[in-house]
């Protein structure tokens, strides 16, 4: 399949582009290498097409009248909350506008579906647990309701022009090469606390929740919707809440190191939990979650300990201590 990869050099794109690369499509990735984002021209495999463009651009056209894809990828994105509330318009230009012009040359170019990166941001704080597919989207933040617009959009796109869509909307998704300002960015903060052999900061009492998931859970789940998924969008979570303070004692298990807590009180806004139930995907996308929070976060601090030995060496004598 030709698949265009739009944010493929960020965190969670840039793996999915690695995964249909293996798989043997022909991958071409669309980014601008945002300079509040994750993405990073080293990201980017060797064996992917990279043009460094913005979606918002007339130059996309041209690009996808070029490639010609079978399937768009969608994971470029403004995706910070807090940048979002602070200026909902340039949220807006990136996360509606921009996916306006994707949408546009995916009909034009003759793609068949799109895989839109949606998040479970667009469902808020909800009544009850675990957040389903049944559950109301009450997106609280400009970011979240431009994520829960775009899913409007992609039933506009399949009713109108034949164009046919899978949302998968993540929960917090963690592993190597994240962005410490992206939804998951406690984990490669607190690595990072690690690795410079320093202390943390934990808000509230550390037992509020998200659901944690691997990146490369989310991958599977992006490869399974190349099949399949038409018309749906789907929690991808692991239906487990993880809590801060959980996310603190694994990486003591991972690294060996009591890092110093400092205690501080509940940030405005902080949302108590959040777990979604991924028995919907399991069905239609025939995806489960493989990787439980320790091998994550496994994987997740090795990643950064191999990027930055130096640091780490501080580290590497206290194991098992
Ligand atoms: N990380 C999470 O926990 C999480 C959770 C839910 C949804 N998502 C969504 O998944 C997608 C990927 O997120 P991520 O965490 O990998 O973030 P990321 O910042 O690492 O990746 C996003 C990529 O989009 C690129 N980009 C930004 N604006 C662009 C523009 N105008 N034109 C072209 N490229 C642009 C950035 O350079 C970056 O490479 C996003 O759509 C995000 O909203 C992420």
């Amino acid at each position: 399949m030709r698949i265009i990869v739009t944010g493929g050099a960020g965190f969670i794109g840039s793996h999915v582009v690695d995964a249909y690369v293996a798989a043997g499509h022909e991958v071409a990735v669309i980014d601008n290498l945002w300079e509040h984002g994750g993405g990073r021209r080293e990201n980017v495999n060797a064996r992917a097409t990279f043009v460094e463009a913005d979606i918002r651009d007339d130059a996309l056209g041209r690009l996808f009248a070029d490639f010609r894809p079978d399937l768009v990828s969608h994971h470029a994105a403004q995706h910070s909350v807090a940048i979002s509330s602070r200026d909902p318009v340039f949220d807006a230009q990136i996360n509606v506008l921009g996916l306006l012009n994707v949408l546009e040359n995916s009909v034009r170019a003759g793609a068949k579906k799109v895989i839109f990166a949606s998040s479970g941001a667009t469902f808020g704080e909800p009544e009850e647990l675990p957040i389903s597919e049944a559950t109301p989207q009450r997106p609280e933040s400009p970011y979240a309701i431009t994520k829960m617009v775009a899913e409007h959009y992609l039933r506009f796109y399949r009713n109108e022009h034949g164009l046919d869509f899978t949302a998968l909307r993540y929960g917090n998704v963690y592993g190597p090469r994240q962005d410490p300002n992206g939804e998951a960015g406690v984990v490669s903060i607190f690595i990072g606390r690690f690795l410079a052999h320093e202390g943390v900061k934990i808000f509230w009492d550390g037992e509020q929740t998200r659901d944690y998931i691997y990146v490369g859970d989310v991958v599977r789940a992006n490869v399974c919707a190349l099949e399949r998924g038409s018309a749906g969008a789907y929690c991808i979570g692991t239906g487990s809440k993880t809590s801060v303070n959980a996310i603190y004692r694994a990486l003591v298990d991972v690294t060996g190191f009591e890092a110093p807590i400092e205690r501080l009180p509940r940030r405005p806004g902080d949302v108590r939990d959040a777990q979604f139930d991924p028995s919907l995907a399991n069905l239609e996308l025939d995806w489960q979650p493989q990787v439980d929070l320790l091998e994550g976060m496994r994987r997740t601090y090795e990643f950064f300990r191999d990027k930055e030995p130096s640091r780490a060496g501080s580290l590497s004598g206290r194991r098992g201590a």
